[in-house]
């Protein structure tokens, strides 16, 4: 049984046990709708609790069943026999109410909940919009505005705010059962309030719906089921309910099927595999209550931002006082800018400082849990700092390297303890983007490695497990897509068309324009250690502007021409020029905007094929978490790998293998080919 009912008096009391988030299945749907059948036909019942067993109540639909038909008892159906029930319903709430699960919630006559609990519309986040008269029932409930910034964004409300929006009757401090009964009872004495369904909207203030679909599509950029769900709410507002709520839902039956709801939903679900590796299941980690960070620069600041933020004591060490004093100021920046934008408050801005402490003296880490290195990309510096870390701290310390490109092995050589050691590599700015690569060496102890997983859930991360390899996942498919970027220069293309085309893609920036605002200085120091190294890297355009220090914005140039205070790209002669020289030799032809997609997407998921063949990646939905979380790819594509599925994978081998019988990337692997050959990763 995943709902039971037992008898409290006239209260009776429906509990929910459906691990692990009680989410509405068929089969609870079909338990629940008997039930309220059953407690309709019992005299002895005045009024019904609904709550949840486990660490949430109902988390929303069952996502799992979201390919298939749906079958019935369909959510409104359910939503609306709650409602239509002789006795009151009450739903006591901890945890989340979320989607379906919020939407039952409505169907109850009353809402109570824990102070912790919140409750709120997230389906535009997977593509849909609420499919069980969400849109219909909350602004009958909450005032229109409210009701539109839930349901466009997603975002739910904790309790407290959830009732002075007026979504919940009640915030219950002690025991939730014992409480809900308490307020079923005290309710049964009082005239009952209508049902939502029979309330009406309180009409917006004029020129709202206008307003709203400007605010929402700027937000929305290319995702579909924002707007979708504004349109859903204002036929709720405008139409009787029997219209608004067929309407809702043949939007949400519509949107379930759509690519972008299968992209989201992929990614949901990458997102979980990812943050539970099978292998660490029951490993213990290590309790991180405190931290330090190494290095102040851009990142040293953004990783110390990210511990402060998850509200970890920090010790921020330089190399000397000024460097210090320079770190402590990137850090201050930092929140300042988030107070500035509302983000946190002032007072959290200020408390976030007061919880670093600044030195230049190792001995200050003896009893520190967690240290994480981002002092210069050298491998002497950073193994002189960490046979200091190993030397200094406690034995069972965690201590990481957030290196780009250095051999974490080489880096731990020698310190003493190295199953204390693994890579936490964050990317720029740290304390804004999710990804976090965690990159075991061969000596990492499982309850270190489990202790990278548990870190990042703190900094609200998304943890990606990567093997060790030239830039591990992410800057190794960077490479790639920088050399696919060249080739298309070389061949016809100009910066300002290659970068169009990609953020026509979706992408926030083209590969030039992101390259001219982080600096091509650094990446032509690493091409010249990898050729030192005896490795190719490939890169004749980039390689010369480097040469004559068009480093990007910051030197006033770099693939655009940018004028002083300005940072609008304008195109070039002088890098007109350069290419015109390195083209010789190359064909040229006619780019369209398909096809420099093509010739820089599907040589990425080549290159991401290999990644997951020699086991740098463990699976391909994590090829997809990196490149969204920090790379920017959109999320609504699903990333790379579900996107090459979408499209058919055999198709992005033909288009390949054409592209390498023109010299213009390598063959797909064979890794690829199985794939394709399966029709999926
Ligand atoms: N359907 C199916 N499985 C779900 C699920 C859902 N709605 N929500 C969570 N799960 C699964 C996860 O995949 C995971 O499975 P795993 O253990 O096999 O990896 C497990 O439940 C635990 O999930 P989390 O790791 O996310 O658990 P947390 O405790 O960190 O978070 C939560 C709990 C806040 C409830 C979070 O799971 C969540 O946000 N879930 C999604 C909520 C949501 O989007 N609901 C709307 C669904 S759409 C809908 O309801 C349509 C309706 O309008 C008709
Ligand atoms: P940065 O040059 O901005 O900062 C390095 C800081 O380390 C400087 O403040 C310097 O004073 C300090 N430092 C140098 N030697 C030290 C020592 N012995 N002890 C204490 N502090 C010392 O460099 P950035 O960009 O922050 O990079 C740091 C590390 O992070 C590098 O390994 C880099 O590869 C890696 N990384 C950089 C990313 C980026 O986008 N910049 C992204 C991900 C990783």
């Amino acid at each position: 049984m995943t709902a039971s009912i037992e008898h409290r008096g006239e209260i009776a009391i429906v509990t929910v046990d459906h691990p692990p988030v009680n989410a509405l299945s068929q089969a609870l749907r079909r338990q629940l709708y008997e039930a309220a059948e059953r407690l309709d036909a019992d005299p002895s019942v005045k009024a019904v609790v609904l709550v949840c067993a486990g660490r949430t109540f109902i988390a929303g639909a069952d996502v799992g069943e979201f390919d298939k038909p749906p079958r019935p008892p369909h959510l409104p159906d359910l939503v609306a026999r709650i409602e239509r029930a002789e006795k009151p319903w009450v739903a006591a709430i901890h945890g989340s109410a979320l989607g379906g699960g919020f939407e039952v919630a409505l169907g109850c006559r009353f809402r109570v909940a824990v102070p912790s609990a919140s409750v709120g519309l997230p389906e535009v986040r997977l593509g849909i919009v609420p499919g069980a008269g969400g849109t219909v029932r909350l602004p009958r409930l909450a005032d229109v505005e409210t009701a539109v910034d839930m349901v466009t964004t997603g975002s739910p409300l904790r309790a407290r705010e959830a009732q002075e929006a007026g979504l919940i009757d009640a915030v219950i401090e002690g025991d939730l059962v014992a409480g809900a009964v308490d307020f079923a009872r005290a309710a049964l004495g009082r005239p009952l309030p209508p049902a939502l369904g029979d309330r009406p909207v309180a009409p917006p203030a004029e020129g709202f719906w206008e307003a709203a679909e400007k605010t929402v599509a700027a937000r929305a950029k290319r995702e579909v089921a924002p707007l979708k769900a504004l349109a859903c709410m204002r036929r709720a507002a405008e139409a009787d309910f029997e219209t608004a709520t067929a309407f809702e839902r043949e939007t949400f039956l519509a949107l379930r099927g759509s690519a972008q709801a299968a992209a989201l939903r992929h990614v949901f679900f990458a997102e979980r595999a990812a943050t539970r590796p099978p292998e660490l299941a029951g490993v213990a980690p290590r309790p991180i209550k405190s931290a330090a960070v190494i290095g102040g620069g851009t990142m040293g600041a953004g990783i110390a931002a990210a511990l402060r933020d998850a509200g970890l004591p920090l010790i921020l060490v330089e190399r000397d006082d000024l460097s210090l004093e320079r770190g402590l100021a990137r850090l201050r920046a930092i929140f300042d800018g988030a107070a500035k934008r509302g983000r946190i408050s002032i007072d959290a801005a200020v408390d976030r400082m007061a919880g670093v402490t600044a030195t230049t003296d190792y001995a200050a880490l003896a009893d520190v849990d967690l240290v994480v290195e981002a002092v210069f990309e050298d491998l002497e510096v950073k193994r002189e700092v960490f046979r200091r870390l190993a030397a200094a701290c406690r034995r069972d310390a965690v201590l990481a390297t957030n290196t780009s490109y250095l051999d974490p092995e080489r880096i731990a050589e020698g310190i003493g303890h190295p199953e204390r050691f693994l890579g936490l590599h964050f990317f720029s700015p740290a304390h804004v983007m999710r990804l976090m690569e965690i990159v075991p060496t061969t000596a990492t102890a499982p309850e270190v490695l489990a202790t990278g997983f548990v870190l990042a859930r703190m900094l609200n991360k998304v943890p990606v497990r990567a093997g060790i390899s030239d830039g591990f996942i992410g800057n190794r498919i960077l490479k790639v897509t920088r050399a696919q970027a060249e080739r298309l220069l070389l061949t016809g293309a100009t910066p300002a068309a290659v970068d169009a085309a990609l953020r026509g893609f979706g992408l926030p920036m083209g590969p030039f324009e992101v390259q001219d605002l982080g600096g091509l200085d650094i990446a032509a120091l690493q091409r010249r250690a990898a050729r030192a190294r005896g490795e190719t890297a490939f890169a004749p355009i980039a390689d010369r502007l480097s040469a004559i220090g068009r480093f990007g914005q910051k030197s006033g140039g770099g693939w655009y021409d940018y004028q002083p205070g300005d940072r609008t790209p304008r195109p070039s002669e002088t890098v007109a020029a350069i290419i015109a020289e390195e083209a010789k030799g190359w064909p040229r032809r006619a780019w369209g905007e398909a096809a420099m997609v093509d010739c820089i997407l599907w040589p990425m998921v080549n290159e991401a094929a290999r990644i997951v063949a020699d086991g740098t990646a463990l699976r391909a939905s994590d090829i997809d978490l990196v490149k969204i979380h920090g790379y920017g790819f959109p999320r609504w594509r699903g990333g790379p790998m579900h996107y090459a599925e979408a499209y058919g994978l055999d198709k992005v081998a033909d288009r390949l293998q054409a592209f390498a019988n023109e010299g213009l990337a390598d063959p797909p692997c064979d890794f690829l080919l199985r794939a394709a050959a399966r029709g999926r990763f």
